[in-house]
């Protein structure tokens, strides 16, 4: 039997047992080997032309240095909201919009938005919810950075709240990235199992970094 006749059923099963404990739909969850695979597999699937990226300054390095990379191959710019704690969740919501107004109003588009449930630096909550809504107004994708989310936040209002994309940490063992709009990355259906490589082949996400494979085309 075939790598992908025997495995593709069993990665269907754990997603339909993953789903109900974020209420979301099975077509929602992905697995990925971990965190920066699913910051990466988002931002190196979106086409930029001219757009901005907003975060802030508490960002996980490895993700921010992600975005540097996009911006530095693709045509985005980035832009980075200051957070200086201690300050209110309602503040930081406040500068985010506020920077999101100044970026609209130098005539871009700030396209997609990348924020943390919890900081790794300092350990704080972040509005995350809030931070969606406000990205639902501006029309504005939101990447959430989950990692430490486990046992911190019960995330079963995770499908009320619709962010486009959270990736948190499953058992320590794989990071699981929920993709709700993916069909609707810049128009481009796409298999939510399959990532999408510089040149235009697809390799088959796993569960685990050894199971990850390059080249692997649909
Ligand atoms: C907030 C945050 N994001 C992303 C990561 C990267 O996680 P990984 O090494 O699993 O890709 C970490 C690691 O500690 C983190 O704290």
């Amino acid at each position: 039997m075939s790598f992908e006749i025997a495995f593709l059923p069993l990665l269907e099963e754990a997603r339909a047992t993953v789903a109900p404990l974020l209420r979301v739909p099975t077509n929602e969850v992905v697995f990925v080997p971990n965190a920066t695979t699913a910051v990466n597999t988002v931002l190196r699937n979106l086409v930029f032309e001219g757009d901005v990226i907003a975060h802030f300054s508490t960002a996980y390095g490895a993700c921010e240095k992600t975005i540097d990379y996009v911006c530095e191959t693709t045509p985005l710019q980035s832009t980075s909201v200051m957070l200086e704690y201690p300050m209110e969740d309602a503040e930081v919501v406040q500068r985010f919009i506020e920077r999101v107004r100044d970026v609209y109003q130098s005539g871009r588009k700030v396209k997609i938005a990348m924020f943390d449930t919890v900081l790794t630096f300092p350990g704080v909550r972040m509005p995350w919810e809030a931070l969606v809504k406000a990205c639902k107004t501006w029309g504005i994708l939101s990447l959430i950075d989950g990692a430490h989310v486990l046992g911190h936040i019960d995330l079963s209002h995770l499908g009320e709240v619709g962010p486009d994309f959270l990736h948190k940490q499953l058992l320590q063992v794989s990071h699981l990235m929920l993709h709700p709009t993916a069909e609707s990355l810049d128009g481009t259906p796409k298999a939510p199992q399959y990532l999408t490589l510089p040149d235009g082949s697809t390799s088959l996400v796993a569960a685990r970094s050894s199971t990850f494979l390059p080249g692997t085309t649909t």
